[in-house]
């Protein structure tokens, strides 16, 4: 034991030391890992209990994931039978949000109705508002503020220059997403301009309607009249003439008397100038009534409802020689120059032979009466129109011409500008009249200062389909 070194005592000592620290190490871990057993156990549960809390929580996942894609599914297909449904109607639905001038959806219809893509509309609003016609165009941006329900009707400008008129039904729509400054508006935009049309043709046959009333109850009324006018006249046209002849024999006894016993008074007039004035004076009775004669048969004439029955087969030409006979001194007082050329064969129409000849008459009156010196001429002429449908029959004249603003007036009742030499301006009305009742057409072309030619055009019946 002598040798036992110092060396050796010291590393007994540490191993005591290392001995008994280990021992107390032991009795503080031992209790320690009998506890560590009961968390893990503990530890243990829980995870199990959330693992399969997470795992009913992924399987309710994935059944909604499914349900979700499933819907999605139905929105596409629903989206899509949308779009076919939209792309087909004629009409323009849109919604958007106008405060922004946003627009979310338009269909294909605004191509054929504006005349402008579906892209361009959703890349500029302003592309639609700007189509709207100037005058309406304010109206409709202000109805795309409205925050209650919009009806209104507006024209628009294609870009090919064509005016239509669109009718917007516009509502407000609520949406959850919209901020509450802001206006969502849905539209329906229909294209009205052939209803438009309609209503307009509708009006004008109204007012014609109107108008042919007024001129049949005038018509009534006028011949009622023209009747009650003509039996006083007769007096007078009769009478005067019979008049005019007792006084003509009555002139010489006043005169002897005269001659005898000096002057005398008849109803406060000095006997030679009754002498001298008593048979103008006569004659004028006699002129003014029959004046009023020939107003009271064109107004009967202008007011006829008889005669339409009369219709024949007649030939043009021959009213034209026959109307020519008739006018034949006025028109050698009136003219040197006087031309008839006809076409060469008989032109044969179905129509009233006295009422065509009273038009020629009128027509030929008429460019006697504007003529203003004998050197100029009178042609009247007859001929087939092109396309062999109709007779044509002219009346130039180198006369005075009718004034531009006239032109729609010619065949107006009652206008005239010869009213101070016994015109009344129911020729070219009576004539009109009769032209349309064959079917035919009567039109004017003038020029003031060089002449005026009256083209009367009516059907033609051709000898093969007579
Ligand atoms: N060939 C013509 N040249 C110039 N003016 C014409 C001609 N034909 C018609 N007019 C114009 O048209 C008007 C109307 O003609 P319309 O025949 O209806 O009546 P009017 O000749 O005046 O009277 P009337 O009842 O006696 O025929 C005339 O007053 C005249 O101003
Ligand atoms: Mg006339």
């Amino acid at each position: 034991m002598k040798d036992v070194t110092e060396k050796q005592v010291k590393g007994i000592d540490y191993k005591n030391h290392q001995y008994h620290k280990l021992k107390q190490e032991k009795n503080i871990l031992l209790p320690l890992l009998q506890k560590n057993n009961g968390i893990e156990k503990l530890l243990t549960d829980k995870l199990a209990i959330q693992i399969a809390d997470l795992e009913k929580r992924n399987h309710e996942l994935e059944k909604r994931t499914k349900e979700i894609a499933d819907a999605n599914k139905k929105l596409i297909i629903n989206e899509n039978r949308f779009r076919q449904i939209a792309d087909n109607v004629n009409d323009i639905f849109w919604i958007g949000d106008m405060t922004n001038r946003v627009l979310f959806f338009i269909n294909k219809a605004v191509e054929s109705i504006f005349g402008i893509s579906a892209d361009s509309v959703y890349e500029n609003f302003d592309t639609l508002i700007n189509a709207v016609h100037n005058e309406d165009r304010n109206r409709f941006i202000e109805s795309l503020s409205s925050k209650s329900p919009v009806n209104i009707e507006y024209r628009i400008i294609k870009p090919d220059g064509e005016i239509r008129w669109l009718r917007s039904k516009q509502f407000p729509v609520k949406e959850n997403s919209c901020n509450q400054d802001s206006v969502h508006i849905a539209g329906i935009i229909t294209d009205i301009t052939e209803y438009k049309n309609a209503e307009q043709r509708s009006k004008y046959q109204q007012q014609q309607l109107i108008e042919a009333d007024r001129m049949a109850s005038l018509g009534v009324l006028v011949s009622g009249v023209a009747h009650e006018i003509n039996n006083p006249n007769n007096f007078i046209s009769l009478n005067a003439p019979m008049l005019l002849e007792i006084f003509k024999d009555i002139l010489p006894i006043l005169e002897w008397y005269y001659k005898e016993y000096g002057n005398f008074i008849i109803a406060g007039i000095s006997y030679p100038q009754i002498a001298s004035d008593i048979i103008s004076l006569i004659n004028g009775i006699d002129k003014g009534s029959k004046r009023i004669k020939k107003i009271v048969a064109d107004l009967k004439n202008y007011a006829r409802h008889d005669d339409k029955n009369i219709f024949c087969e007649i030939d043009i030409n021959k009213v034209v020689k026959s109307s020519i006979v008739l006018m034949k001194s006025m028109l050698r007082k009136k003219t040197n120059i006087f031309q008839m050329k006809l076409y060469p064969e008989p032109l044969t129409i179905y129509g009233n032979f006295n009422r065509l000849e009273q038009v020629l008459i009128n027509l030929l009156q008429n460019a006697c009466d504007s003529l203003t010196s004998n050197t100029q001429g009178i042609i009247i002429s007859t001929s087939i129109q092109p396309d062999n449908h109709s007779v044509i029959i002219t009346i130039s004249d180198q006369g005075c011409g009718i004034k531009p603003e006239h032109i729609s007036k010619l065949t107006d009742p009652f206008f005239t500008t010869k009213r101070d030499i016994g015109g009344t301006g129911l020729g070219l009305p009576i004539s009109a009249g009769i032209i349309k009742d064959h079917g035919g057409e009567i039109s004017f072309n003038s020029k003031p200062g060089a002449g005026t030619t009256v083209t009367v055009i009516i059907p033609w019946r051709k000898p093969d389909n007579a």
